[in-house]
């Protein structure tokens, strides 16, 4: 059924339909759809906009319509939309009062609290599967308070780190990333319902009322605005961009942690794939993909923007546009984050690799320089005296560690027995005390507030 016949004298144009409709996405938030529509029709019957015998029918009803739908007795169709849809499927259901569903609504303020209903319970999912994630990533940590791996800067081998300091670092990262979805929900949390096409309606409509069935914390106060305001969608495209940046960076590590070269990690059988010509391939597909889907979301931000960019108040059917790339973001994300969570689970590391990799490449420079520095030289001297260590080190093909105190001593004479001490990874790791740095110490005291941030 068309909601709009009455002023046309010509069918509408296959293609046109086509090319308007969109029932073929918009059906996903069917269950939202009909939320709002209940909380319309108390509203109406409620106020005496319609009697309490038509509310009851429209309730019964659009209750009949969601528990077909859900169990796949009912089928969507060729309407124009899921508002469309929800409708004429009443209307045929219980005749004339589902004609009144609509009274004091436009199909405006309808789609705009429909797609506020959804991202709403979409971003409690993500924010559900960030907390998994979080709690994977503390496992490990706690596990590995004393696994000892280079950091990096440049690619280079910096200084001593250990696991749990690392996955501490995106332990961070996610962490924000639950608290940007909250702000998010919390500026978005109103309700729209109650606008109509721009300008409000003549109706007695209690907005307040509407606006607490559905769990907002009041309506908007711009019909305007309430109507064409998809700020809330960017934002989340923003934080959900953010989201897949961090994940990518991590599956970017992982990658590179389980090459041949590196063999810091081994992903378990069940999450890589294998090549099709090459049989001693084992490769890091879902780490790769991650990686690659990124690139869609970052694209749901920009088409989002770009679409919102030129239009003028108040509802354009360009903002219809809105959701295919906001859906479609949103899903990539839900699946990203619990694919790498199930990928996390199962990895195991190769401590000792990780161990080895930090001796041998002069992580302990910088404890080295420290040391002569708490023996008075001037940092910048020490700087240059570790340096030479390393030349003589680089050129012996050894490490700092495996040096005589002969040939420190011919180095700078400042270099006692306690060098050695001073300089093991386990006094570089130790010695590094102050919060968010990677002590065992340290460590524990932050991995104490993440339980206590993981149990709320
Ligand atoms: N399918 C439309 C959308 O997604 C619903 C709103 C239609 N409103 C209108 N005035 N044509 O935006």
């Amino acid at each position: 059924m068309k909601l709009w016949g009455g002023r046309f004298t010509k069918e509408t144009n296959q293609l046109v339909f086509n090319f308007n409709e969109s029932l073929s996405f918009d059906r996903k938030f069917y269950k939202q759809d009909i939320r709002g529509s209940l909380a319309h029709v108390r509203m109406l019957g409620k106020q005496g906009i319609i009697s309490e015998d038509e509310m009851n029918t429209i309730i019964n009803g659009l209750e009949g319509i969601l528990a077909d739908l859900n169990s796949g007795a009912l089928d969507f169709d060729h309407s124009e939309d899921i508002h469309s849809f929800v409708e004429a499927h009443l209307i045929e259901r219980v005749g004339d009062a589902g004609k009144k569903l609509h009274t004091g609504r436009s199909r405006n303020d309808q789609v705009a609290l429909d797609m506020k209903l959804y991202t709403r319970d979409e971003i409690v999912e993500i924010n559900e599967l960030l907390k998994d994630l979080l709690s994977s990533l503390l496992k490990v940590m706690e596990e590995n308070t004393e696994t000892f791996m280079p950091g990096f800067t440049h690619l280079q081998k910096a200084q001593p780190i250990t696991l749990a300091h690392h996955f501490g670092a995106y332990f961070e990262m996610f962490k924000r990333d639950r608290s940007r979805l909250d702000d998010i929900y919390n500026r978005m949390n109103l309700c729209p319902l109650g606008s109509g096409a721009l300008a409000g309606t003549t109706y007695p409509l209690d907005r307040e009322y509407t606006a607490e069935l559905l769990e907002f914390d009041g309506p908007t106060l711009n019909s305007m605005d309430s109507v064409s305001d998809r700020d809330y969608l960017i934002e989340l495209m923003s934080a959900l961009s953010t989201i897949m940046m961090h994940l990518s960076r991590f599956c970017e590590e992982i990658i590179i942690w389980n090459s041949n070269e590196y063999r810091f990690v081994n992903i378990d059988d069940s999450y890589s794939t294998g090549s099709s010509i090459m049989p001693q391939k084992k490769n890091p597909d879902i780490a790769e993909l991650i990686r690659g889907k990124t690139g869609r979301v970052y694209g749901a931000l920009t088409s989002i923007l770009t679409t919102m960019k030129g239009i003028p108040l108040a509802y354009n059917k360009d903002m219809q546009e809105d959701k295919e790339f906001a859906f479609d973001a949103i899903d990539t994300v839900k699946g990203c984050i619990l694919l790498f969570t199930g990928m996390i689970d199962t990895m195991t590391f190769n401590k000792d690799i990780m161990e080895n990799s930090t001796k041998n490449g002069f992580t302990n420079a910088t404890d080295a320089a420290d040391y002569l520095v708490n023996h008075g030289v001037p940092f910048r001297d020490a700087h240059g005296i570790v340096g030479q260590l390393v030349l003589f080190c680089e050129e012996k093909k050894i490490s700092l560690d495996d040096m005589t105190l002969e040939e420190y001593k011919a180095i700078s004479p400042v270099f006692e027995e306690d060098i050695y001490d001073a300089i093991s990874l386990q006094t570089c790791v130790d010695k590094r005390l102050t919060i968010g740095a990677p002590s065992p110490e340290a460590m524990k005291k932050v991995i104490t507030i993440y339980k206590d941030y993981l149990s709320k």
